[in-house]
């Protein structure tokens, strides 16, 4: 059984009378410990499959198993648990808080659910160490580089203590260099046991992971271990 089930999924986006098919009868398992790039075309549906595994969104048909649990007509509870939880976010452009330092973002999403200020110190001090940033705790996101604030984002993913990292475009603000040592990093997480997928329009960006899958007009294309 994988982490993640899509069975038959598929999205529609209503307008009034306007009618969008995002994703057609999409089928894909996921394994745990996986690293899965998916590609296609702009509009082919990328970032609404993500969304639907993310907890972001839900299908307008199909079954969506997480770990097992059939999250298809989960409430909004459920699936905010398992958003903050167990499955992480990454975006193109960060989606950091500019007024709060690097330390106080990758706090954030902890403050809830640790109440112990001790503690939630250690697993922020410890995600900004693994991906390389301790340094720069104190810093704001208007002080450091676009390769350090991804870094940030990914500390604040790799805190909140998810299983799976779900990146869309992670490396489309960046420069090639930066973008290949944020792919190093994400197969870095991968090989301490993460479940990563990512979005790219990148050949050699998707070259890091172990799987690749192409979507074209919200239909599977191609599925294939790289
Ligand atoms: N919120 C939305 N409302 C209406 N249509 C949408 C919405 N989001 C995406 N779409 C449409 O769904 C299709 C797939 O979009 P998307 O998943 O964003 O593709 P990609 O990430 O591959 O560019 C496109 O035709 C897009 O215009
Ligand atoms: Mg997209």
């Amino acid at each position: 059984m994988g982490i993640i089930e899509l069975q038959h999924i598929k999205k529609e986006y209503r307008s009034g009378a306007i009618v969008t098919p995002a994703l057609t009868d999409i089928d894909l398992n996921i394994e745990k410990g996986d690293f899965v790039a998916i590609m296609g075309a702009s509009g082919s549906g990328k970032t609404t499959l993500l969304n639907i595994i993310g907890c972001m969104d839900t299908p307008t048909d199909g079954t969506y198993l997480f770990n097992g649990q059939d999250l298809s007509c989960a409430s909004e509870t459920t699936l905010s648990a398992i958003r903050g939880k167990r499955i992480a976010f990454v975006f193109q452009h960060f989606a950091l808080i500019d007024d709060y330092s690097v330390f106080e973002n990758v706090e954030v999403p902890l403050i809830k659910r640790i109440t112990s200020k001790t503690e939630r110190k250690k697993k922020v001090l410890s995600a900004l160490q693994t991906v390389g940033i301790a340094e720069l705790a104190k810093k704001k996101p208007t002080q450091i580089s676009a390769g350090q604030k991804q870094r940030v984002a990914i500390a604040r993913a790799v805190a909140c203590g998810a299983d799976v990292i779900l990146a869309d475009e992670p490396t489309g603000a960046l420069d090639s260099t930066t973008g290949k040592e944020i792919m190093q990093l994400f197969s870095d997480l991968n090989a301490a046991g993460k479940t990563i997928i990512l979005i790219t329009h990148d050949k050699q960006i998707a070259s890091y992971a172990k799987r690749l899958i192409t979507i074209q007009d919200g239909r599977i294309l191609n599925d294939e271990q790289i």
